[in-house]
């Protein structure tokens, strides 16, 4: 069994890539995607995408419901937004980010494709929390992190709270 996967924080380069479609899904994929909701639940994140654990390959995974400890993977390869409506605010965070937190602004309804782990395409309508994970997810395989989202100001003052916890860590 290959090595245990581990979240890749912001700073490193593959965050910023964007990724490229999956062309084979097979049992290696499979596999993979297995580890990463693994390390999912494990850490209990809302979503994980490929390029958070190094790979940067068009592929994410989410669950929303585990707050009801009622576990639901969803997974979504080479996903793309079809259509998309509203507004919505939330305040998010990120497994790369690590204890920041900052609302940003998505949309509040969303109609996706993607194909799925027997890559079968499948199409569906996504709205409050399930929107707004499948938005931030997307968001990694374009290189987009929620930082990004974040007004001017609000920027900086990320920008300095990282570097002073960049600072404390070492
Ligand atoms: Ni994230």
């Amino acid at each position: 069994m290959s090595e245990d996967l581990k979240i890749i924080t912001l700073g490193e380069a593959v965050l910023r890539e964007k990724a490229t479609p999956v062309e084979d899904i097979n049992g290696e994929l499979r596999d993979f995607i297995q580890r990463m909701a693994d390390l999912m639940y494990k850490v209990r994140g809302l979503g994980l995408a490929a390029n958070q654990v190094g790979l940067p390959k068009r592929f994410f995974i989410m669950d929303i419901t585990q707050k009801d400890g009622n576990p639901k993977l969803e997974v979504y390869i080479n996903p793309e937004i079809l259509a998309k409506e509203g507004e919505t605010e939330y305040e998010e965070g990120c497994l790369s980010i690590p204890g920041y937190y900052a609302k940003v602004e998505r949309f509040a309804k969303l109609h996706v494709r993607a194909l799925d782990l027997d890559g079968r395409p499948f199409e569906r309508e996504l709205e409050g929390l399930a929107a707004i994970a499948f938005q931030h997810e997307f968001d990694h395989l374009e290189g987009v992190l929620f930082i990004d989202r974040l007004s001017p100001l609000k920027r900086e003052l990320f920008k300095r709270w990282w570097k002073k916890q960049s600072s404390l860590k070492r």
